[in-house]
C-alpha cells in the first residue's frame, strides 16, 4: 500500500505528530475504557486492532491488565508503523483492513473483539461501505467492533473537512455521524452506543509535512477555506501564515448482527 508523502510521518515520528495525540494516554482513555468494558462482557480470546499503527492503543490495553489471557494483535499495512509496535513487544500482522481474512489473525475456534482508531477515513467515500461490509464479514455474530472514528454531527462540518482534504490532494473522507450510523446498520452492525472522544487539532505546518505541501500552497488553501467556510469556526481557524483544523471523534460500540 502506498501512503505517498505521509510515509514520512510513519514509525518513530508518529507519536510526536499533532501534539502527541496518538501517544497520549489521557486522550486514549475513553476508548481504552470502552474496549475494556466490551471485553469484560464478551470475554474475547483475542483483540485485533485494525490499522493499529505503532501499537499504542494495545499497549494501553496491556497496561490496564489485558493481554495476560487475551491475545493482542496489531494489524496494519505500514511496515514502519509495525516496527514501532514490535519494539513495544506487541504481536503484529501486516495486512490491510479491507483485505484481511479472519483466519489469518484469529486462531480457529477463538472469539475476537475488533478495535480501531482513526482509520475509516483512509477508505475514501466510495470505499467506506465496502470496508464496513468487509469487517462485518470477518466477525462472528455477536462479536464487538469498538472504533473511534472522525465524523461530524453537522453535515456542513463534514463537507468543510472533506473540502480541506481534497485541497490537500488526499482522498481521505469523513462522514457525518448520521451517515456513518446508517452505513453501519446497512452493513450488518448493530450500533449499541456512540460516545464523544477528544478532538484532534491539526496545524497546517504538520499537515504540510504529512501531505507534501509547501508554504505557498498552505497559505492558498487557508485563504480558500476561509472564503468558502468562514475564517473561524469549530472545524477551521485561519492563522497567520496558515490555519488550524479540528477532527471531531466519536467512539462507536458496534456488535455484529
Ligand atoms: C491515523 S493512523 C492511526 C493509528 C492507530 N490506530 C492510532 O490510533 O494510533 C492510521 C493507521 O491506519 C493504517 N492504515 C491506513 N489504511 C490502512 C489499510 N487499508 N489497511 C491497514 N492499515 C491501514 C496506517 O498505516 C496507520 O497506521
Amino acid at each position: 500500500m502506498n501512503f505517498g508523502p505521509e510515509q514520512l510521518v510513519h514509525g518513530q515520528p508518529w507519536g510526536h505528530l499533532h501534539g502527541g495525540y496518538f501517544s497520549d494516554p489521557g486522550v486514549a482513555r475513553p476508548l481504552v475504557e470502552t474496549i475494556l468494558k466490551a471485553a469484560q462482557e464478551s470475554r474475547p480470546d483475542i483483540i485485533i486492532d485494525l490499522g493499529g499503527g505503532t501499537g499504542f492503543l494495545l499497549s494501553q490495553l496491556r497496561k490496564s491488565g489485558m493481554g495476560a489471557k487475551t491475545g493482542l494483535v496489531d494489524l496494519d499495512s505500514s511496515e514502519a508503523q509495525l516496527s514501532e509496535a514490535g519494539r513495544l513487544g506487541i504481536a503484529c500482522a501486516r495486512g490491510t483492513v479491507d483485505g484481511f481474512c479472519r483466519r489469518e489473525v484469529v486462531p480457529a475456534g477463538q472469539k475476537a473483539l475488533f478495535a480501531m482508531r482513526s482509520v475509516l477515513h483512509y477508505s475514501g467515500e466510495a470505499g467506506l461501505t465496502p470496508l464496513l461490509r468487509h469487517i462485518r464479514a470477518q466477525a462472528l455474530t455477536g462479536e464487538y467492533w469498538v472504533h473511534q472514528t472522525a465524523c461530524f454531527v453537522r453535515e456542513e462540518e463534514a463537507d468543510g473537512l472533506n473540502a480541506l482534504y481534497r485541497k490537500m490532494r488526499t482522498d481521505k473522507w469523513y462522514p457525518a455521524l448520521a451517515d456513518l450510523r446508517e452505513r453501519l446498520a446497512e452493513t450488518g452492525w448493530q450500533v449499541e452506543s456512540v460516545l464523544p472522544a477528544p478532538a484532534l487539532h491539526l496545524d497546517s505546518d504538520e499537515l504540510g509535512l504529512r501531505y507534501g505541501l509547501d508554504s505557498a500552497e498552505i497559505r492558498r488553501i487557508g485563504a480558500e477555506m476561509a472564503k468558502e467556510f468562514g475564517a473561524e469556526n469549530v472545524i477551521f481557524q485561519l492563522r497567520p501564515g496558515g490555519f488550524r483544523a479540528a477532527l471531531h471523534y466519536h467512539i462507536f460500540i458496534c456488535r455484529a448482527r
